[in-house]
């Protein structure tokens, strides 16, 4: 048994696995020998990433169509995952497709946004890190963004949720830390996603048949390299040199002077 799988298996559960990032993480925890459950709402897409892992891989591969942003799909997923020795837990579903003012329309898809970001995984984290815990390892990665640094027009409920992703990782990884479980709060900026670019398609702001990378965005190769590099260098991760330099620099100014550099930037770049 490699020491990754002893440290981190038997089996991942990857919120949010259907594409970029989350379908990344789960080629990788596959390739260090962990059998995965992957969680989205496409089954076409999770069920042809699920066949494509156990021919390259040969770990066991489980599927469970869920939208996150219902509360029931927190029992569906203890039920899908009963039995199963669970030592990772990736929560990457999170981001919002609207950027729009708060109030451009009715409440009720933020509130949908808040169940996904913060109940979802609050839940999700708080029934699997008991058993992590008792066995004295495992490891939760919470995906959040500098946009829950500080808050930007247009990304108000995606703010305030990205805000509680970063804290509530970070308290974790205070508390599990001492009991062998390795949490992270691993904080983006603009990544080269699908979602990314079909918000940016809407917004008129990036031509669909154009195939070259988002400049200056990072990659979910990227991401998921320092994520796992990182994972026991909590409680907070921050990817890739270019973000590192702007939380810095947007750390030395007053909060509304940060807010107002953030909304710039948001517009410019994309940034969620
Ligand atoms: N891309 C960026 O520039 C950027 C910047 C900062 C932070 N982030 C963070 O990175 C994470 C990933 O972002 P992303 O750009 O890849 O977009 P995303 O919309 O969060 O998509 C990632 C995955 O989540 C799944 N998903 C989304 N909503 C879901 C729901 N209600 N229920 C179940 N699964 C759901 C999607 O699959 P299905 O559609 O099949 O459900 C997809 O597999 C998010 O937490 C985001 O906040 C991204």
């Amino acid at each position: 048994m490699s020491e990754f799988r002893h440290r981190y298996g038997r089996w991942a559960v990857i919120a949010g696995a259907s594409e970029g990032i989350g379908a990344r993480y789960a080629r990788a925890m596959a390739e260090r020998g962990l059998d995965l459950v992957l969680l989205a709402r496409r089954r076409d897409a999770l069920e042809r990433l699920a066949a494509e892992i156990r021919a390259e891989t040969g770990v066991e591969v489980r599927v469970l169509v869920a939208d996150l942003a219902e509360p029931e799909a927190v029992p569906d997923i203890v039920a899908v995952t009963a039995g199963l020795e669970v030592g990772m837990l990736l929560y990457c579903a999170g981001a919002d497709p609207e950027y729009a003012p708060l109030l451009a329309g009715p409440v009720e898809p933020t509130l949908a946004l808040v169940q996904r970001n913060c109940v979802t995984p609050l839940r999700l984290c708080h029934h699997f890190a008991g058993a992590m815990a008792e066995r004295g390892r495992g490891g939760i990665v919470v995906l959040t963004s500098v946009a829950g640094l500080y808050g930007a027009p247009n990304m108000v409920a995606y703010s305030a949720t990205k805000a509680f992703d970063l804290v509530l990782a970070e308290a974790l990884w205070a508390e599990l830390r001492p009991r062998g479980v390795d949490v992270l709060a691993l904080v983006l900026g603009t990544t080269d996603t699908p979602a990314l670019r079909r918000a940016l398609v809407r917004r008129g702001a990036l031509d669909p048949s154009d195939p070259a990378p988002l400049p200056g965005a990072a990659t979910a190769d990227e991401v998921v390299a320092e994520a796992i590099e990182n994972l026991p260098n909590g409680p907070t991760w921050f990817v890739g040199d270019g973000l590192r330099e702007f939380a810095r620099r947007l750390g030395l100014r007053t909060r509304g002077k940060a807010v107002a550099t953030l909304a710039r930037h948001s517009d410019a770049a994309g940034t969620r």
